[in-house]
C-alpha cells in the first residue's frame, strides 16, 4: 500500500505513566542535609515519582505510548515510526529503547530509534516525527522516557533532589488541518560542560569506569535556561504572526518553578500562565512535557482549537519548542 505525503501533522493522542511510589521532600530530608522548605523554595518540588526496581526507560514508555495510541484511536499497526526520546536508555549504546518498545508494541509496520537531546528531547523528536509523518504520510509515535533516578548521585544534595522519573507519548498523525504549526530548535554546545552525566568512551580506559553520575553548574544552567526559554518563545511568536495573549497553553519544560518566574518576569506575562505540575513529578527530563501535555488533556482542559506553546532547554546545552493548534479531529 502507498501513502501520499501528508501536508499537515496533528497532534492526535497523548498519554502519560508515573511510577507508583511517590518520594517526598521530607522522605529525602531523613537521609540528606537538606530540607522540604529549601528544595520547595529553590524549586517549587514537593514530590517526585520514582520507578520500581522493575521499571526501566521502555517499560514506562510502552505503557504511555499505549495510552497515546488508545487516545489517538489507532493501532501499532499503523505506525510508521517509533522515536524515543531519553537519557537513560535500558542500554547505554544498543539495542534502543525504541526498539524494544516498537517490539512489545507490536509495530510491526515502522521503524525505530532513539533520540538524545536531553531534557529538550521531546522539542526535537516531535519536530523529527512531523517531518517523517509529513513524508511518509503515516503516524509516527514519540515517546519520551525517563528513568532519572538512575544516574543521580543520591549524596549530592545539588542534583538529586530536582529529578523525578516518568514517561509521556503523543502520536502524530496526518491531518486535513494544520496542528503542528511550527518548531524551533537550537544549541550552543560550548556550554556543554555546565551539565553532564559522567560516564561514556572517550578514552579506552573509561569502559573500566563505574556508570557515573549527573554533575551540574545549577547557577549557570538556570541562566542559560532563563535566555533560551524566553528566546523560544519569542521567535516561536514572531515566526508564526502570534502574540502572547494568543496563547492559551503555556507548557514549559518542569525544570525549575524559579525559571519559570523569571522567564514570566521577564516577558511581562503572569507566572501563572505557565502549567505547573513540577511542584508532584519534579524534573522529569525530556518526559515533562507530554506528562504535562497528558495531564492538561485528562483535565478535559485542551479545546478545540487551543494554541499551545511548548518550550524546552537541557544538557548540550540544547533548546527548543513548538507551537501547535489542538486539531481534535484530524
Ligand atoms: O533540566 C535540567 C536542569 N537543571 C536545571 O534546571 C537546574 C538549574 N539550576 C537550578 O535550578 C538551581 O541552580 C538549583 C536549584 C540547582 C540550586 O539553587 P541555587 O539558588 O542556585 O543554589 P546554589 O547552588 O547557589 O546553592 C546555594 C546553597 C549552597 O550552600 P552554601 O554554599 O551557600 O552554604 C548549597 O550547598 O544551597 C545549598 N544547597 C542546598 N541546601 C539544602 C544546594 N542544594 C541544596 C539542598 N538542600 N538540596
Amino acid at each position: 500500500m502507498s501513502f501520499p505525503p501528508s501536508q499537515h501533522v496533528r497532534v492526535a493522542g497523548v498519554g502519560a505513566y508515573l511510577p507508583e511510589r511517590v518520594v517526598t521532600n521530607e522522605e529525602l530530608s531523613a537521609s540528606l542535609d537538606t530540607s522540604h522548605e529549601w528544595i520547595l523554595s529553590h524549586t517549587g518540588i514537593h514530590q517526585r515519582h520514582l520507578a520500581a526496581p522493575g521499571e526501566s526507560a521502555s517499560s514506562m514508555g510502552l505503557l504511555a505510548a499505549r495510552r497515546a495510541l488508545e487516545d489517538a484511536h489507532l493501532l501499532p499497526g499503523d505506525l510508521a515510526m517509533v522515536i524515543v526520546t531519553t537519557s537513560t536508555a535500558d542500554y547505554a549504546s544498543y539495542p534502543s529503547t525504541a526498539a524494544i518498545i516498537q517490539g512489545n508494541l507490536g509495530a510491526v509496520n515502522a521503524g525505530a530509534f532513539d533520540l538524545n537531546a536531553a531534557c529538550a528531547g521531546f522539542a526535537y523528536g516531535v519536530a523529527m516525527g512531523k517531518c517523517y509523518c509529513q513524508a511518509q504520510g503515516r503516524p509516527v509515535l514519540v515517546v519520551a522516557s525517563e528513568v532519572n533516578s538512575r544516574i543521580l548521585d543520591w549524596h549530592d544534595r545539588g542534583t538529586c533532589v530536582l529529578f523525578g522519573d516518568g514517561a509521556g507519548a503523543v502520536v502524530l498523525a496526518p491531518s486535513s488541518r494544520p496542528g503542528m504549526l511550527h518548531e524551533v530548535l537550537g544549541a550552543d554546545g560550548t556550554g556543554a560542560g555546565y551539565l553532564v552525566r559522567e560516564a561514556g568512551l572517550r578514552t579506552p580506559e573509561d569502559i573500566l569506569r563505574p556508570p557515573g553520575f549527573v554533575r551540574m553548574d545549577g547557577r549557570a544552567v538556570f541562566q542559560f535556561a532563563v535566555r533560551a526559554m524566553e528566546n523560544v518563545i519569542r521567535r516561536l511568536l514572531s515566526e508564526t504572526g502570534h502574540g502572547l495573549e494568543d496563547i492559551q497553553h503555556f507548557i514549559p519544560h518542569q525544570a525549575n518553578g524559579r525559571i519559570l518566574d523569571a522567564v514570566a518576569r521577564n516577558m511581562g506575562l503572569a507566572p501563572e500562565r505557565f502549567f505547573r505540575n513540577i511542584q508532584h513529578v519534579a524534573n522529569t527530563s525530556s518526559a515533562s512535557i507530554p506528562i504535562a501535555l497528558a495531564e492538561l488533556r485528562r483535565q478535559g482542559a485542551l479545546k478545540q482549537g487551543d494554541l499551545i506553546l511548548t518550550v524546552a532547554f537541557g544538557a548540550g546545552l540544547v533548546y527548543g519548542g513548538s507551537l501547535l493548534r489542538w486539531e481534535a479531529e484530524g
